[in-house]
């Protein structure tokens, strides 16, 4: 009997892999696909305190191997999603992990501070966004990490998990959000990135700059990893091009607890029960039992 079960930044998840913020919505389309209960966690689409219409079209632009996405942060807000959207969540049968998006400092602690008080498993700070105003600096300037992670660790009984860009200097980033009381560090958003109309001549995007996912930056976000892991005494959560078992294996062995898995998921609706069941079975071959002996010996 394989136990796919982990402990992750103050968190029991039934197993390691989760759906990343913005690509499976609140989990209930997908739930009329298959049991998303087979998955190990859902993070929300980032929440704001106000709802937010999004960017302009287009939003999403193709490359090879990769996505752009320009969404803007679409959401119904937190009091929306409180009422709403968390009761239909919490009958999926999985793990809710809340994440956030503030304009300002101030802005995280209160969605935090409400956010605790509420059945959410935990709470993840989404630091950088490269497709609004400001998002792209956050996360990547450790004095404002340690700010915001401050502030919201004061407000926070819920585990407190701290989402960085993958550029800028993430070390220093990880160690800040590791000082600040951060549970555990998810490593990465997209990268900013751009493409360009040719038929317009101008950015495919209205905002210009969008943030480039799947599996073309999945050797760097595992580079990222493997650096932190090293360094840091908190547990690192894996993300970025993960669209297969093998990748997230990858990412076990670089020292991750868990793995998040987005644009894979508009690869392929099924990936991420299909990445468990791969564990599970790639462990039952090996005649392992869990991940333990897996974890980290890439070192
Ligand atoms: C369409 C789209 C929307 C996203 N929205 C969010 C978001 O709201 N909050 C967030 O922290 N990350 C967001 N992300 C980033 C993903 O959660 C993930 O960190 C990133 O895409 C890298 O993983 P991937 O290559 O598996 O997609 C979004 C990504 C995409 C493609």
């Amino acid at each position: 009997m394989v136990d796919l079960s982990v402990e992750v930044g103050g968190l029991r998840l039934k197993n390691p892999v989760i759906a990343a913020a913005g690509t499976f919505g609140f989990g209930t389309e997908y739930a009329r696909l298959y049991d998303v209960g087979l998955l190990g966690g859902i993070c929300t689409k980032g929440l704001t305190l106000k709802p937010r219409p999004g960017n302009p079209p287009p939003r999403l632009w193709e490359t090879p191997c990769g996505l752009l996405n320009s969404i803007g942060l679409e959401n119904p807000g937190v009091e929306a999603f409180l009422q709403e959207e968390l009761p239909r969540m919490r009958g999926l049968g999985t793990a809710v992990i809340a994440n956030i998006w503030g304009e300002t400092p101030e802005e995280y602690r209160e969605l935090a501070e409400r956010l605790s008080r509420s059945d959410v498993d935990a709470i993840e700070l989404n630091l950088s966004c490269p497709n609004v105003p400001g998002g792209k600096i956050r996360g990547g300037v450790p004095e404002e990490v340690a700010r915001i992670v401050g502030l919201c660790r004061r407000v926070c009984e819920k585990p407190l998990w701290v989402k960085l860009p993958p550029e800028g200097d993430v070390l220093e980033a990880a160690q800040a959000a590791e000082r600040a009381g951060a549970d555990a560090v998810t490593a990465s958003n997209t990268f900013r990135a751009l493409a360009i109309d040719i038929e317009k001549g101008r950015p495919a995007f209205a905002g210009r700059i969008g943030g480039l996912s799947g599996p073309a930056i999945k050797p760097i976000a595992l580079r990222v990893v493997y650096e932190l892991v090293q360094k840091l005494k908190l547990p690192v959560i894996g993300c970025g091009g993960i669209t297969s078992w093998q990748d997230a294996l990858e990412f076990i062995m670089a020292g991750a607890h868990a793995v998040q898995v987005g644009t894979g998921n508009f690869i392929d609706p099924l990936c991420i029960p299909k990445i468990v069941r791969g564990l599970a079975d790639w462990l039952a071959g090996r005649g392992m039992e869990d991940l333990e002996g897996v974890r980290g010996c890439a070192h």
